[in-house]
């Protein structure tokens, strides 16, 4: 079973998707968080996708698929959460390709302004990828990760100028992937505005009538 996180960047896909793997058991593929971590091991992958992903740009349709694979093996048939993908029509197509029991396609609706606010203050542990903010959820001690220690920096790819990049990428060619899933019946919009906690809420509600 499958369902689909989508949102701009900023939108919160990441921050509910770890709530969803705390509450309800969810296996979490994040495909930027999987770059990234390929990028840090300096793997043949994460040297091709460093250029893309520090531009803000998407790395190349095959190179996902196979990242997209590879995490896929280690849900050893959990339920799964896709957090980044697809974010093209061509990705949306592999994914079909892929026959996965896909019960729903979520897209959380965040405003411009909100979305350019909640990526300026966003901070990330190095270590474990929680992810905080400096005003609307700041750590405990300033720098240190509440949940493992670990040092709070910021994404090098939330810049202002990247940003900017970002949030064009997801205008030009993510969103045709919302109508791609609206035509077929599977995509559910929701506000992913108000708290954390009253998103988490919205999302669950759709989850659990959509589940079975
Ligand atoms: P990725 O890591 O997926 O980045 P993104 O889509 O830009 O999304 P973000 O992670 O920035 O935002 P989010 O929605 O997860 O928000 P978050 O929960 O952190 O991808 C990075 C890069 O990898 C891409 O640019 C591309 O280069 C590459 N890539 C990845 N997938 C790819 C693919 N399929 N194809 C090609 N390339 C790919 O929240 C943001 C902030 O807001 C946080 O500080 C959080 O604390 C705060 N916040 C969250 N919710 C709330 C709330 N309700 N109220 C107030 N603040 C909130
Ligand atoms: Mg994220």
């Amino acid at each position: 079973m499958i369902f689909v996180l989508m949102g701009a960047p900023g939108a919160g896909k990441g921050s509910q998707a770890d709530r969803l793997v705390e509450e309800e058991g969810f296996f979490k593929i994040s495909t930027g968080d999987a770059l990234r971590k390929h990028i840090k091991s300096l793997t043949d992958v994460g040297k091709e996708a460093a250029g893309f992903v520090n531009e803000g740009k998407l790395v190349p349709d095959e190179t996902l698929l196979k990242v997209l694979k590879e995490e896929i093996e280690l849900a050893q048939g959990k339920p799964i959460l896709l957090d980044g993908y697809p974010r093209n029509v061509a990705q949306a197509e592999s994914l079909e390709g892929l026959n996965l029991d896909l019960k729903g396609v979520l897209h959380l609706d965040v405003d411009h302004g909100e979305l350019v606010q909640r990526l300026s203050g966003r901070r990330v542990c190095s270590n474990c990828g929680a992810t905080y903010h400096s005003k609307f959820k700041p750590t405990k001690v300033d720098g240190i990760c509440d949940r493992c220690g670990g040092a709070v920096i910021l994404r090098s790819d939330d810049a202002p100028e990247k940003v900017e990049v970002r949030l064009k990428v997801y205008e030009d060619s993510t969103k045709p992937v919302l109508d791609f899933y609206r035509s077929k019946g599977v995509l559910t919009s929701l506000s992913g505005e108000g708290t954390e906690g009253e998103i988490s809420e919205r999302i669950k509600g759709v989850i659990d009538a959509k589940r079975n």
